[in-house]
């Protein structure tokens, strides 16, 4: 699993070209790519990163890739990031790591978004494996879990009795669905809901998958 990470990761830092902004994702699968990064900026590649979490800006800073903030550049050339499932419309459950809504709005500043995994992460129909995570404000959150629970998932707080905290201080409810037939749809129904910050469904975001299988590399670009 680790080797296959490690290879979508490297394939996806051949993207990667002098002078670019570029999205450092989060999660395991992002960690391979930017310590390639790290190593080949040691060897001379020009780039600034945008963080998409806090644990990624130090690893960043370690291995010595130059981090700068999304207001510094306005818009990203390309984004590496991991996911927790990618069907084959590139619609993308994100945010397990919880760091989903630092991701979905770099993704968004993105020209490229790339997303790396091993192929354990590709399903047919989104939810199948994965829970879906929502960004939820800590103010009146069971209320919030109810309506989320109301749209048809089960909702566990990510951390239980000493719950998760996000980067930006809210927490995470893990939505586990049977399915995600109609993911825009429920996108947007979730979003309805106060109190919700955002939810890891990436819909139409990635351009890029790469996927690592014992089959080698698969590159997928979005037609
Ligand atoms: C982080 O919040 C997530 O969106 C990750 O990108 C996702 O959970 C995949 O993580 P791994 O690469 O660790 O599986």
């Amino acid at each position: 699993m680790e080797k296959k990470k490690k290879a979508a990761a490297e394939a996806a830092i051949e993207l990667v070209k002098d002078g670019m902004v570029v999205g450092l994702g989060t999660g395991s699968t992002a960690n391979f790519a930017i310590e390639g990064l790290g190593k080949r900026v040691g060897e001379g590649l020009r780039i600034r990163g945008v963080a998409t979490s806090k644990a990624t800006e130090e690893l960043a800073r370690r291995v010595g890739v130059p981090v700068v903030t999304l207001e510094e550049v306005g818009r990203l050339d390309l984004t590496i990031d991991g996911a927790d499932e990618v069907d084959p419309q590139f619609n993308l459950i994100k945010g397990m790591g919880g760091a989903l809504l630092r991701e979905k709005i770099v993704a968004f500043a993105s020209r490229q978004e790339v997303i790396i995994v091993d192929d354990s992460k590709l399903v047919d129909v989104l939810g199948t494996k994965s829970p879906l995570p929502v960004e939820v404000v800590p103010f009146g959150h069971l209320r919030t879990k109810d309506a989320l629970e109301s749209l048809g998932c089960k909702a566990s707080l990510k951390g239980g009795s000493s719950p998760f905290l996000t980067d930006n201080g809210n927490l995470i409810y893990e939505c586990k669905f049977a399915k995600i037939e109609e993911p825009e749809i429920l996108e947007a129904e979730i979003d309805l809901i106060p109190g919700v910050v955002e939810s890891g469904l990436f819909i139409d975001l990635a351009t890029k998958v790469v996927v690592a299988s014992g089959r080698g590399i698969e590159v997928r670009s979005k037609r």
